[in-house]
């Protein structure tokens, strides 16, 4: 087990009634507030007007940015910046689901650089110690963006799609009603289900590494928990305590709770992010494909017992199996639970995607070197992977 730090400043208000106090967090930090939002789904959901009136009605100042795209542009968060640089903006609140928080958390970094540009932040790798404050009202359970430090930003132009980090970057408070989030398609809830499944996924052979047994359990109650609930969610849009699970799933899976003691690690992730970047297509839909085939290149005899466990304690696959045969079937319940179950299609050719540019995102996808993880990866050894 190794030594941490934890420390998540991040103040969460959960449930049905909570959105009364958002005036008064936001008053402790300034009165020009900067609302961003994405491509109208508050609007329709009526969230926009009740969100505003609020605001309005007890002394804050208003200004927009409207139309955060799914994988947020660059140009996005730098037309905020400037914004706020030219508006004086005290506050960042974010309404929506990761995209929107993601460029909200960018622009509360690039607003107080020089250059207004976030891209100068990204491509610098810079850990970001200064931003404005960011407020979250959360819609979508997915991406742990509502209570981590990480924003996600794509350059379209260069076909990148980078992290920027940053402990200035963790959001002040988030506003998690579980209710905001009804109105997600079934496709939208899929998809975020498997994107908070794989941040748990992606680090569970480090845990078990680690020898602290109540993370371990911790990670597979989370995943348990997806694998339970998705499945009530699509089908019963309304179902508060499958939407509550998912939500409050969706936090821990990234705030570092559930690192302590061992390292996080995003192989997965990163293989990923060059699929959105190359193709914009949706980053759960992306992750559940390469998944399970990531399992599969990587499961040998040191690490059929971590994957079999897992199979075990998430899916109750039998317990008394060689390890080999207990991690496929454990691959096979991932796949059955992604393809059946989320109903997700299961080949990156149905979304479009061919052989192409596979080497070239290989090689982004590593930095020209590899991919850490409980099998490290080189580009060819991620090619494969796409290729499978
Ligand atoms: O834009 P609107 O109109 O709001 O519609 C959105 C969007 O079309 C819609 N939506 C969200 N909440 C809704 C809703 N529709 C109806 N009812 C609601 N309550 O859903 C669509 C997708 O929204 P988006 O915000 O893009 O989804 P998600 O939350 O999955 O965020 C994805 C982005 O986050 C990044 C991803 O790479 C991607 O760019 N990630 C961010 C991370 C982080 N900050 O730590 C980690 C993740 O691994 C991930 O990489
Ligand atoms: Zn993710």
């Amino acid at each position: 087990m190794k030594d941490f730090i934890f420390h998540n400043p991040d103040k969460v208000y959960f449930g049905k009634n909570q959105i009364k106090y958002l005036p008064e967090e936001l008053l402790k930090l300034g009165k020009r507030v900067l609302f961003v939002y994405g491509g109208g789904s508050i609007k329709k959901s009526g969230l926009y007007d009740t969100i505003n009136e609020l605001l309005k009605t007890n002394g804050l100042e208003v200004f927009e940015l409207a139309g955060v795209e799914p994988n947020p542009r660059h140009s996005t968060v730098n037309k905020g910046a400037e914004i706020c640089k030219k508006e004086n903006i005290d506050i960042v609140l974010a309404v929506g689901g990761g995209s929107t928080i993601d460029c909200s958390k960018a622009i509360a970094a690039t607003t107080l650089i020089e250059s207004g540009d976030v891209w100068e932040l990204v491509s610098n790798n810079v850990w970001v110690t200064k931003a404005l404050p960011v407020a979250v009202v959360l819609t979508n359970a997915a991406t742990g963006s509502e209570m981590d430090a990480w924003a996600v930003i794509s350059n379209m132009n260069t076909n990148e799609k980078i992290g920027l980090g940053g402990n200035a970057l963790i959001p002040k408070v988030a506003f998690e009603n579980p209710e905001l989030s009804f109105s997600l398609s079934a496709y939208q809830t899929a998809c975020g289900a498997f994107d908070i499944f794989n941040h748990v996924l992606d680090n569970y052979y480090f845990a078990g590494e680690a020898t602290f047994d109540m993370i371990l359990e911790f990670q597979e109650a989370v995943m348990r928990a997806v694998v339970k609930w998705a499945p009530i969610a699509m089908k019963e849009p309304d179902n508060y305590e499958a939407r509550a699970n998912l939500m409050w799933a969706s936090s821990m899976a990234l705030n570092t709770v559930l690192d302590a003691g061992t390292v996080h690690d995003c192989a997965c992730h990163a293989m990923e992010h060059e699929l959105s970047a190359y193709y914009d297509i949706t980053h759960g839909h992306g992750l559940a494909i390469i998944t399970p085939r990531w399992l599969e290149y990587i499961l040998n005899e040191r690490t059929a017992p971590a994957i079999y466990r897992l199979g075990v304690m998430v899916f109750g696959i039998e317990e008394s199996l060689d390890e080999i045969l207990g991690a496929k079937k454990t691959i096979k319940a991932i796949s059955d639970f992604c393809f059946n179950t989320l109903g997700l299609k299961s080949n990156l050719s149905d979304l479009g995607i061919d052989d192409k540019y596979f080497k070239e995102m290989a090689e982004h996808a590593c930095f020209g070197s590899i991919i850490t993880g409980p099998e490290n990866l080189t580009s060819s050894d991620i090619e494969a992977v796409y290729k499978m």
